[in-house]
């Protein structure tokens, strides 16, 4: 009988704790998580728990669970953005195969090193583009693979981000910051120039960008707003912390990553005292709130991809496919995928019951993701979607973006 993977959770914040470590709960057959690492106590003590992780395989650091000598097959790597490139390269040298958050890199040297560690050792390196196992996207891909709608000549592509999720990752959060985790387009948007490539089957050869940071500053400020919410005067505003974080009986994302501590009292704590309670126009972020990139694949067909703050988070993303003999427009939420037929003017529509909500899993996509790397793991071919040197693609693409945004030219890849 096969035995669980052993994987060690590197990282036990928000992803590594929530997004694909739950099926080792629904599945202890097939997963099992022999060691996790975590500097903040209560967080590597909480997976522990959860997981059920031996005592004496609890670390505060990924370096120390690497070289730990714990026998284990794989790692997942659930750090900050900007530590991805370390922990995955020794884990690979260490022999694991590796589960790796987007993005997984910043850099085209990086990208490199990952790319040359994974080919050294022989193990691979699985990027956490989950939108691949989608049945949405998956479900678009079968039309357009079958032929439906003739040959695709262009791609309208949104990724609506949402006001209050802007407001939680890229202003207020964790990703509000180029230099401490990514530019706006490689962390949120790799999923989507990777989805892209998924469905075009093609590669990408040019690239030209625009955005900016246009509202969320200082100057936008509305009359009587205050450094923090709780001491705002504006009755109207969408980005008001209290209106988000505030839900009675709700804990799940994004108020777990405000606080562990539930009650009223401890969430206004959070609010009066933490990074989630200050006004959206007066916080130190740097990354675009809206940017448009227009991308170009090797044939001619096109693709523009546009990534909003200024979106309902409830549409998800909406894509727009535009073939010689047909047409597809569908959109993530519903999972509805409406196809036109040029030839008949017949339109079909396919809806499937959602998954969960958007805020759960990627519409199935992160437990989808973590079962192919677990048949993987017991040999099955191609069970996995994507190589590394196929995600790297995904990211050279976002570079290309932010060359294009600064400078004002058209990059070609
Ligand atoms: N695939 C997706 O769809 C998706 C979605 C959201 C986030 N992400 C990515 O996943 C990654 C993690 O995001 P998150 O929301 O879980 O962030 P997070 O901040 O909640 O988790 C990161 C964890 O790493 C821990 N850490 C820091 N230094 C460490 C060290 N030396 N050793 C071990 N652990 C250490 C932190 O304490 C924290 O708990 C990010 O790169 C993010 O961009 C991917």
């Amino acid at each position: 009988m096969q035995q669980p993977v052993r994987m060690i959770c590197l990282g036990a914040g928000s992803r590594g704790m929530d997004a694909y470590a739950p099926y080792a709960l629904l599945c202890p057959d097939k997963l099992r998580f022999v060691a996790v690492a975590d500097p903040v106590e209560e967080k590597r003590g909480a997976f522990a728990a959860r997981y059920h992780v031996p005592k004496e395989f609890i670390f505060s650091d990924w370096r120390d669970a690497l070289a730990s000598g714990v026998e284990a097959d794989a790692a997942l790597v659930a750090t900050q953005d900007n530590h991805h490139v370390e922990p995955a390269v020794t884990a690979m040298e260490r022999g694991l195969d590796v589960l790796l958050e987007k993005p997984v890199a910043k850099t085209a040297a990086e990208l490199a090193r990952i790319l040359d560690a994974s080919e050294r050792t022989g193990r691979s390196a699985v990027v956490c583009h989950v939108l691949r196992y989608t049945r949405f996207f998956n479900g678009i891909k079968a039309v357009i693979d079958g032929g439906e709608i003739g040959e695709v000549q262009a791609v309208s592509h949104c990724e609506n981000i949402g006001f209050w999720h802007m407001a939680h990752s890229y202003v207020r959060g964790n990703w509000r910051r180029e230099d401490e985790t990514s530019p706006m387009i490689l962390a949120k948007s790799c999923h989507d120039t990777d989805i892209l490539l998924y469905l075009m089957g093609k590669d990408c050869r040019r690239v030209a960008s625009f955005g900016s940071l246009k509202h969320f500053r200082a100057e936008n400020a509305p009359e009587g707003s205050a450094a923090r919410c709780l001491d705002c005067a504006v009755p109207d505003c969408p980005y008001n912390a209290a209106r988000i974080y505030m839900i009675p009986g709700y804990t799940g994302w994004p108020i777990n990553v405000v606080t562990s501590d539930f009650s009223p009292e401890g969430r206004m704590r959070a609010l009066r005292e933490g990074p989630y309670g200050r006004c959206v126009y007066r916080c130190d972020n740097d990354v675009v709130d809206h940017q448009s990139t227009i991308l170009e694949f090797d044939g001619g067909a096109s693709a523009t991809m546009t990534v909003s703050a200024f979106t309902d988070f409830r549409h998800g993303r909406t894509i727009h496919v535009m073939g010689s003999h047909g047409e597809i427009r569908a959109k993530m939420s519903d999972e509805t995928i409406e196809v036109t037929d040029f030839r008949t003017g017949s339109v079909r529509t396919t809806e499937n019951p959602p998954i969960g909500g958007m805020a759960d899993g990627h519409a199935g996509g992160d437990l989808a993701l973590i079962d192919a790397f677990v048949r993987m793991e017991a040999g099955e071919e191609n069970a996995v979607r994507s190589s590394i040197r196929e995600s790297i693609q995904s990211h050279l693409i976002c570079f290309a973006a932010e060359e294009s945004r600064k400078n004002g030219v058209v990059v070609t890849l």
